[in-house]
Order: C-alpha cells, then structure tokens, then sequence
C-alpha cells in the first residue's frame, strides 16, 4: 500500500501566514540622500554634484527626493548652496522636491527665488527630546512649535506642503530612551499647529522592532496612516528591521538615503539611514511596488559613492555592483 503524506497544516501555508499582515501593496521611499546623507560631509561636495544625484535618483523612479536645507550656515555648512542646488535642479512631472527648513529665516530664502525654483514640499523638524531640540536648533520644543507656527501658516498658504520630522523618537544621544507618550505629545502639537505630515524618526538608530511600533502608534493618535512616514537611521543595523516592522502596521511611507550615506551633525557617532538600494530590493523580494528601476538606483549609489571615494554603504548594492563586474 502507497504510504500517505499527512495533509499539510493550513495554518503553516505561506499564503496564509501573508494574509494575515496587512501589508501594503505600494511603497513610496523619499530619498533623503541629498539632505541627511550629505549634510554631514565634511569636504564641500559641490553644487553640481547634488543636482547631478537629484538627477539620477529621480531617473531611478523616486518621486520624492530631500534636496538640500535651508539652515544656518555656520551650522551647518555643507548646506551653505540651498539656493544655488534648487535652482540647479532640471525639474521632472510627478517629482516632490523638498527642502528643510528651521524658521522663518529658512522659509523666506526658500521662497526668495522665482516660483519655479521654490520645494514643493517643506520640512519642519523638532524632536521628542528637550535635549536633542536644544543641540540641533538651539530651543526648547516649545520654542521650536512657537517658530515653526508661522513658517507652516506660510507655506501652506503658498500652496507649499508641510511635513514634520520628529528627531529621536525612540532614543536620545543626550537622554536616552524616549517614551512613546513623548511622540506622541509632539505629533499633537504639530498637528495643532496645521503640519500636514509627520515623520517618526530614529536619529540615532537604537531602535528595535517592538520600540519603533510603539512610537509610531503614538504618532497614530494624531495622523492617519497616510499621513505618517518612518525615518530609520541604521547605527545598529536594525533599520530594515524597524522598516518591516512598521509597513506591518500598514506603514507606506519612508525616508531611505541613496547608498546609506548620512548622519546627523548633532548625533555624534549616528551613522546613515536604511539605504534606499536595501529597502527596494528587500520590497521587490516581497512584491511590494516602488515604481524604483534598482538598475538605475545601484548607478545613483555608485555615482555618489565614487565621488565620495568609498564603497555604498548598503548590503544589497555591494552584492549587485560585485555580480554585475563578476
Ligand atoms: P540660532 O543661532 O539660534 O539662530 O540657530 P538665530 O536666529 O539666533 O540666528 C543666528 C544666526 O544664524 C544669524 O546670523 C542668523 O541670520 C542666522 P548672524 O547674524 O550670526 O550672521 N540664521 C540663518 N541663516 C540661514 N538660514 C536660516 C537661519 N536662521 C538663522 N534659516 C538655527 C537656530 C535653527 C538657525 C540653527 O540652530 C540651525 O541652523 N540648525 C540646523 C541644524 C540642522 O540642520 N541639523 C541637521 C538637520 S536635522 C536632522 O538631520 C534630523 C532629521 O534627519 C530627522 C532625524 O533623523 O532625526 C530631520
Ligand atoms: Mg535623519
């Protein structure tokens, strides 16, 4: 008599294990790159080098790309050529091109120039921890929510719209651990104050799956899921980790940096975010949709990476640039 295979558990087959989380079918990434990844770059990296990698990513499929910052100088001084790279940019359909912005000094210089040149999108960027906001723009949340008041009203009333990053909304180089009630006490004094968008962001990267859910639940109390998006800085290399576990909350926005580059200048030792060419081959593995050519990607990455004499610092880029010379 034929030997008989047991029937194979329902609950073990894979489609079902899939259906159960809810998981997006599309992603839009914002490549950060220009922005996060290069602020910290000590030699000046020229104008035209950024537009040339604004250029190739939206080449690659991206349609949000952080250019540049409109912040003090003397803070940070890669940043110094905000107005001369927006001016720069060869302007693509269906591109958002956003842009930093600490007060309303930096809102006035954005919009100094002709229409044309001014972000489609501007960012306000606070932070969870009374510390971090002291170091990185010199005054209390309080204070930050009283300066960036008006810079949103601006903006908005331009037509401009305005998304918020929240800085160490799991950890603190200076206080530590964060408490979710902290995000979640900043996303309503944003939302108060007419901010479109909110990002949950782990500067430092110390967060782990389980920690990073928590504060984007507390964000949640405030924005729809469509309006918040996760910024995840890969210090401990949990931050493809925290990036599944949020699009399991149904999370599908996020910030990537092209070849991991980055850091902040007010987060010592903090190194890059996720890199973008690791989060579009881990979503393409899932079948999840970028509208991101990874060919094209992997070519923006080296481009940055060669100027910057070094190799991508992403996992996924190294072992596609190594198969495509093999
Ligand atoms: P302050 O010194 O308190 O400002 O800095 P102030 O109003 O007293 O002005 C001092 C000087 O700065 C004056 O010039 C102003 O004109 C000038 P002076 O009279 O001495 O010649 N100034 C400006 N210049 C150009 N653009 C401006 C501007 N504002 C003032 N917008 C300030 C306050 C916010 C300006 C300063 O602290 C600053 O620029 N900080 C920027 C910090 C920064 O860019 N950090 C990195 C980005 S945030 C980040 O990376 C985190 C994120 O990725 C999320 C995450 O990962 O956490 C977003
Ligand atoms: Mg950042």
């Amino acid at each position: 008599m034929a030997h008989r295979l047991p029937a194979f558990p329902v609950w073990l087959t894979p489609k079902r294990d899939i259906e159960r989380m809810k998981l997006p079918t599309k992603v839009k990434l914002v490549d950060v790159g220009p922005r996060d990844g290069l602020q910290n770059e000590k030699a000046p990296v020229p104008a035209a080098v950024k537009i040339e990698l604004v250029h190739r990513l939206q080449d690659a499929g991206l349609t949000e790309i952080e250019v540049t910052s409109f912040v003090s100088p003397k803070w940070v001084p890669q940043m110094a050529d905000a107005a001369s790279v927006m001016a720069g940019i060869r302007r693509q359909p269906g591109v958002r091109y956003s842009v930093l912005i600490p007060n309303m000094k930096g809102f006035e210089a954005a919009v100094a120039a002709p229409r044309a040149f001014w972000p489609d999108e501007i960012v306000v960027f606070g932070a969870a921890s009374e510390a971090f906001s002291q170091r990185n723009i010199n005054c209390s949340i309080a204070e930050s929510i009283e300066r960036f008041a008006p810079v949103v009203q601006a903006a908005r009333a331009a037509g401009i719209h305005v998304r918020g990053a929240m800085s160490c909304a799991v950890g603190c180089p200076y206080e530590g651990e964060i408490a979710p009630e902290r995000v979640g006490y900043l996303a309503g004094l944003m939302k108060g104050i007419g901010v479109q968008h909110i990002g949950v962001a782990d500067t430092i990267g110390v967060g782990t799956p389980r920690k990073v859910q928590r504060a984007m639940e507390a964000a949640l109390r405030h924005y729809a899921i469509d309006d918040v998006s996760g910024h995840f800085h890969d210090t401990y290399g949990q931050a493809l980790a925290n990036t599944l576990a949020t699009l399991e909350m149904g999370v599908w926005q996020f910030d990537a940096s092209i070849a991991g580059l980055g850091g902040c200048p007010y987060a010592k030792g903090a190194t890059g975010n996720v890199a973008t060419e690791d989060v579009v081959y881990m979503l393409q593995g899932m079948g999840i949709e970028t509208g991101i050519d990874l060919d094209k990607l992997l070519d923006a990455g080296k481009f940055i990476s060669d100027f910057l004499e070094r190799k991508p610092n992403s996992r996924a880029a190294v072992a596609l640039l190594n198969q495509r010379a093999a």
